[in-house]
């Protein structure tokens, strides 16, 4: 078997020819991505791979068989042998599907996520992938962007935590550990900005904001020690991310010191032509490369242009074996110089793909997931009760969410059946699709209704309206679901409305007429299961919402963490004319951000620091008590907001910077310690430098963002 063994980065560079160099900057997609893009998957991908002109693989719908036979053609019919770098959109599960990110961020539990993505590696590596594209860092504030269930939601605290424990789950103690995959954090940057939620649009974002909202996940991702960073698809101020020197030297390569690999997204080199940044294929390539993109996906600009761009004098070598560095030793670090079918482990993957281990992963974190929006006492359910299941979600497997490829897709337990295992005593109408009538549809739901002694509704989202190119101008229910809802109220029978959904929606008219509202959004493998754990009350639901439901669409953007403004609207003040508010509408969402419902209720006393003022390197501790004052067990998740209340430049009304997952039995107190620093007070200014300002700081602490939620006390820093 002919095999590369250079033992160093550089001995194998100085053995490669500058075609060869380019190849390694090359990512062809394997089969079937179906994304667009000039797609480097139509030309003869083993002969690329033979000549070197190959260096990393996208491998959704590979099969393992067909990735070996790649790398076999990578190590054996090459001339230098390099293996490939297999790379995947591993999300929110390889085969057993977890919640999506935006759900798992509502649970706040950083253990759990970690876990669940330890065994996303471990699978995926088993049938070889060595790199996750994930985690997605993108900061929510726009509900219509469809992309919002890949991430961890609107508050850079926590998803800069999530962040950190995802970067662990993939890369466990060290990328040579095995059942690990590298992690890549995207999309670097500003995405999720994008004009009127559209997909791929146009950002525009002050340092102030970039630094301190769009960042502080990345610089967490990037301090975790995460291997890869993609640039994002978008424009921002003006200049395409993957062509943006500004953005891909300055910021990630000097500020937040990030030595690994950039790859960009699905021909996002090409595109800089559609952006207006570059000319044509030529100038695309030496702008991205000048601009520090070490790998082009699937479009082939670099293939192309790069030697020629070189040789003309308008790059220089030393900036292409800069690159060539950084992808070798990841390589090099991932294990495969060595062991190039190291990732491939068909008895690994027997035992350890969708297996009972993982599944009780799943059903845990699908139940810490859930968000109970309302309740008028009618949960949790009894199982003496009759219960009606309507909706085209009760029985649909579609409960896995956008961005997974898992082939059990059939072994999703819908919630029908999940009603079934748990003993419920329950039967089932569609009543309508996601957003087609059926016919009879409404009088045979109706029908059921009446037999019953409460309805669940089982209404929401396909799993193809939320995630990439999936933009909605309006985030409503579908409106033939609406109308099923509507029959359904008329029946005056008590009505639960079960939500799954990637992105908040507009719930208004739900509210008013619900008699309880469960936020399931896509729960995964497990999601019937953990559902009717909530509704039984064999899972008290705990979760908080990690972004704003707004109440009007034309609240949007919406987000807690907003300034206050010279003319901010006193509460009640509604018609308080030249103030900062709507003529038509309230400005407070539906449901605020760490908002979140249990079967128990929770009360907050005794709010102290143990000083007033804070000084040079000083830390400030606070205590508040938390008792379950309720009748059953409950976990509560406490939260600690901060607002320094004048500075250089303004800051938020509300800042999360701290929260504890605890468990109180009922009728049981604690109590709970944070500590903040300066580290947690400080701010990127108008400069980009993190510095904490002398001044007066509130510093809250309760069970949500909203005030009245929260206990508030002042103190000073010196
Ligand atoms: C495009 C998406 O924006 C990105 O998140 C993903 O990783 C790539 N396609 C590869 O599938």
């Amino acid at each position: 078997m002919k095999r590369s063994v250079y033992n160093t980065v550089e001995e194998l560079l100085q053995q490669m020819n500058l075609s060869e160099k380019i190849g390694q900057m090359s990512q062809f997609a394997g089969l079937n991505t179906g994304q667009i893009g000039a797609d480097s998957g139509q030309r003869a991908i083993e002969q690329e791979i033979r000549s070197g002109k190959c260096g990393s693989m996208i491998c959704v719908g590979m099969t393992p068989e067909q990735i070996y036979e790649m790398q076999r053609i990578a190590v054996e019919e090459s001339r230098l042998g390099i293996p490939l770098l297999f790379c995947q959109d591993v999300i929110h599960g390889y085969q057993t599907i977890f919640p999506i990110t935006l759900a798992w961020a509502c649970s706040f539990h950083m253990e759990r996520i970690t876990q669940a993505v330890s065994a996303s590696a471990i699978e995926a590596s088993a049938e070889g992938i060595m790199l996750a594209f994930s985690p997605m860092l993108d900061i929510a504030r726009d509900p219509r962007w469809g992309r919002v269930m890949e991430g961890a939601g609107e508050d850079p605290c926590l998803a800069a935590r999530i962040a950190a424990a995802q970067v662990n789950g993939y890369q466990g103690s060290g990328l040579r550990e095995k059942g690990t995959v590298a992690a890549c954090l995207k999309h670097f940057i500003g995405y999720s900005a994008a004009e009127g939620g559209r997909e791929y649009n146009t950002t525009t974002i002050d340092d102030v904001t970039l630094y301190n909202t769009y960042m502080p996940p990345f610089a967490a991702g990037i301090k975790a020690d995460a291997a890869s960073v993609m640039s994002a698809f978008n424009c921002i101020n003006g200049v395409a991310v993957s062509a943006n020197k500004k953005i891909l030297m300055h910021l990630l390569r000097e500020k937040l010191e990030f030595g690994g690999v950039v790859i960009s997204d699905y021909s996002g080199v090409e595109e800089t032509i559609a952006h207006g940044c570059a000319q044509n294929r030529r100038e695309a390539a030496r702008k991205c490369i000048d601009a520090g993109l070490d790998i082009e996906m699937t479009s082939t600009c670099y293939l192309e242009c790069a030697e020629e761009l070189i040789r003309d004098g308008h790059l220089e070598e030393k900036q292409i074996d800069d690159i060539v560095r950084r992808i070798l030793t990841l390589k090099y670090d991932l294990g495969i110089m060595a062991e190039p079918y190291g990732y491939l482990n068909e008895q690994k993957a027997e035992q350890m793909i969708f297996c009972p281990e993982h599944l009780n992963i799943a059903r845990d974190m699908a139940r810490e997931s859930i968000v109970l929006l309302k309740n008028n006492s009618v949960l949790p359910l009894e199982k003496t009760q009759k219960l009606a299941l309507i909706g085209p979600k009760g029985d649909s497997k579609d409960l896995l969410g956008n961005w997974q490829f898992s082939r059990y897709g059939d072994k999703t337990v819908t919630i029908l059946e999940g009603l079934c295992h748990a003993g419920f005593d329950v039967t089932y109408e569609a009543g309508c699709g996601v957003d087609f009538e059926i016919e009879n549809g409404l009088q045979e739901a109706c029908e059921l209704a009446r037999k019953a002694d409460v309805v669940l509704l089982a209404l929401g989202e396909g799993s193809d309206m939320s995630g990439e190119a999936c933009s909605r101008q309006e985030i409503s229910v579908p409106s033939v679901q609406k109308k099923l809802a509507e029959e359904i109220c008329k029946l005056k029978k008590p009505v639960i409305l079960l939500l799954s959904n990637g992105r908040p929606l507009l719930l208004d008219w739900f509210h008013e007429h619900m008699d309880a509202i469960v936020e399931t959004w896509f729960l995964g493998s497990q999601a019937g299961d953990a559902i009717a754990d909530v509704l039984s009350g064999a899972y008290n639901p705990s979760g908080k919402l990690c972004m704003t439901f707004p109440r009007h669409q034309g609240q949007i953007p919406i987000y807690y963490n907003q300034f206050n403004t010279g003319r901010p609207q006193m509460d009640g003040s509604i018609g308080e004319r030249f103030t900062s508010r709507y003529i038509d509408g309230s400005n407070r969402p539906l449901y605020q951000f760490g908002y979140g419902l249990s079967y128990t209720q929770f009360r907050y006393s005794d709010f102290s620091l143990d000083k007033t003022e804070m000084g040079e390197g000083g830390v400030l501790t606070a205590h508040v008590v938390v008792t379950n004052t309720g009748e059953c067990d409950g976990v509560e998740i406490v939260q600690l907001y901060i607002r320094d209340q004048s500075a250089s430049i303004v800051r938020p009304v509300k800042e999360l910077k701290g929260f504890q997952r605890i468990a109180l039995k009922a009728k049981e107190s604690k109590i709970i310690e944070f500590a903040l620093s300066k580290e947690n007070l400080g701010f990127y200014n108008q400069d980009c430098e993190f510095i904490c300002e002398p001044g007066i700081f509130r510093v809250m602490v309760g069970s949500s963002s909203d005030d009245s939620d929260l206990l508030s006390l002042e103190f000073v820093v010196k």
